[in-house]
């Protein structure tokens, strides 16, 4: 079997998961083969060798696992992340968040950031390399993420300014912090989630029976601390409830953001 014959069988499999089949079956195989995906278009006619083995990704693949677990990267702004089972998958949408960050950062001359649920380092990375005054603590209730996160900032050299901490929310950190920026899991549990995020962990996706419960513990933390800037990231349905905790706690109105797909996903408040 041929490079192209490969890809042309893989792209057929993946068909029912993948909504870009073609360049699922490339990136699988680039991988597999340890090359550029350009590299594959040059050696199209050559004998693909252990072609079983390649197929073996490409089942996994067709029973829906992402295919960043497959291939242990995921990519985020111009950064290629460590990724595994037990950590999510950062979504592009996150950049978005990232923007909202590093806007309060700049405009305000922010020194030491908090973020909450750092998963594999994304955004504390991106900021981190943005701004490289910043000092951030970032924590996360899970080991799994915190090994990924260490792995990706050692990758990047920025372990020293970014301390990981494992704890709930803020519970571990002491220090005075002027601006939290949180992804934190906010998927209500009674939702039935799409067959690749089912392979995502779960404390990074649900965020109590509502959705946003964990969301409305983050306010009151930053309310309870008296810390003055927060960006978060947020479901598409929660800004009613958001703007009803913010106001309630005493935090102002929230300012809200969307995605590129025009839903609501994320808010800043400046207290
Ligand atoms: C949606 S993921 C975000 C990961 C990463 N920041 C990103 O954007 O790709 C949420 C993260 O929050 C962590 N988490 C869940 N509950 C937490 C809590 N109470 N305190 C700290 N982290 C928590 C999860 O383990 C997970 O890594």
């Amino acid at each position: 079997m041929t490079i192209e014959e490969a890809l042309r069988e893989a792209s057929k499999r993946v068909k029912k998961v993948a909504t870009r089949p073609r360049l699922e079956a490339e990136i699988l195989l680039s991988y597999f083969l340890d090359c550029q995906r350009t590299t594959l278009h040059l050696l199209a006619d050559r004998e693909l060798e252990n072609a079983k083995e390649y197929f073996k990704l490409v089942k996994r693949r067709e029973e829906a696992e992402p295919i960043e677990y497959i291939t242990g990267r995921v990519s985020f702004y111009d950064l290629e992340l460590e990724v595994g089972p037990g950590v999510l998958i950062a979504r592009p949408e996150t950049e978005l968040l990232v923007e909202k960050a590093a806007e309060i950062v700049g405009e305000k001359k922010i020194e030491r950031v908090a973020e909450i649920g750092v998963g594999s380092g994304a955004v504390s990375l991106v900021l981190a390399r943005r701004f490289p005054h910043l000092h951030i603590t970032a924590t996360d209730i899970s080991d799994k993420a915190l090994e990924y996160a260490k792995k990706n900032l050692l990758r990047y050299g920025v372990e020293d300014r970014v301390k990981l901490i494992k704890c709930d929310l803020l519970s571990g950190v002491d220090e005075d912090i002027e601006l939290v920026v949180s992804n934190p899991p906010y998927i209500s549990e009674e939702f039935n989630l799409p067959d690749p995020v089912k392979y995502e962990p779960k404390e990074a996706l649900f965020g109590g029976k509502r959705g946003d419960e964990l969301l409305e513990k983050i306010l009151e933390c930053v309310k309870r601390r008296e810390i003055p800037y927060i960006a978060c990231e947020m479901g598409y349905d929660q800004r009613k409830s958001i703007e009803e905790i913010s106001l309630k706690l005493g935090l102002g109105k929230p300012i809200f953001y969307k995605d590129l797909a025009g839903l609501d996903r994320g808010f800043i408040i400046k207290s």
